[in-house]
């Protein structure tokens, strides 16, 4: 069994049982070959738009014995993704959040089979929730963890409508509901962030002034 690194296992563990994955940038393909030997998925499609990226994946499947069984493919985003793949999950994991929901957006025909989408990404978390809400999804679980002194968020989403306070989506509504130390310690420190940026922003920046203030009122 390969061993992952803490932040994905994490999104390893929010990865449906018996479920059929398209895991979107794959990278050095760890995760996939770590979901099949743990036979969370049966079906495993390794992707990148990168042929180096996808070339490294390649060989570290084929080290594992895994290349008849976990397929590879190279394309930028779902253009990787056919109707007959019987695919129900996608993982995308280290990207932006605006190349995230691009990455979904520009196929979303493709979405009709898909029940579960699990994003790891760090920036404009806010922005992704909304985003992904907007295509039908609502947020199953999330996970906040820490791994080589980074904080990472993780988002699963399920096909589903709900709605969610501004809150909810600026915070996350499980991590709020969680509210684990890690989480509180890191919004102590985003808070510590905003004041420090408050306090170095001239008086005639209105606006970003207005901004900051009430992203602080969030936090208090
Ligand atoms: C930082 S790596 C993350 C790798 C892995 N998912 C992880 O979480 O460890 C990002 C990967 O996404 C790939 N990538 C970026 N944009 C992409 C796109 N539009 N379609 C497919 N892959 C993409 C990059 O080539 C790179 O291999």
């Amino acid at each position: 069994m390969i061993k992952l690194s803490t932040r994905l296992e994490a999104i390893s563990s929010l990865v449906p049982n018996k479920s059929k994955v398209i895991d979107v940038g794959c990278d050095h393909g760890l995760l996939d070959i770590y979901l099949y030997q743990k036979k969370i998925s049966d079906k495993i499609i390794a992707s990148d738009i990168n042929e180096n990226a996808l070339k490294n994946a390649k060989e570290n499947i084929e080290k594992n014995k895994l290349e008849k069984l976990i397929e590879t493919r190279l394309g930028n985003g779902l253009d990787t993704l056919y109707e007959t793949d019987e695919i129900d999950t996608i993982i995308i994991s280290g990207m932006g959040a605006h190349t995230a929901v691009d990455i979904l957006k520009n196929n979303l025909q493709k979405l009709e089979k898909i029940k579960t989408i699990i994003i790891q990404s760090n920036t404009k978390l806010e922005f992704l929730r909304k985003e992904i809400i907007k295509i039908n999804y609502l947020i199953e679980d999330e996970i906040l963890i820490e791994d080589n002194k980074k904080i990472y968020t993780i988002i699963k989403f399920r096909k589903g409508k709900k709605k969610y306070s501004k809150k909810e989506l600026y915070f996350g509504p499980i991590l709020l509901k969680k509210n684990t130390k890690l989480f509180q310690n890191n919004n102590k420190l985003e808070l510590e962030k905003l004041y420090l940026l408050l306090k170095l922003l001239p008086k005639n920046k209105i606006i970003d002034r207005y901004k900051i203030k009430k992203k602080i009122s969030m936090y208090e």
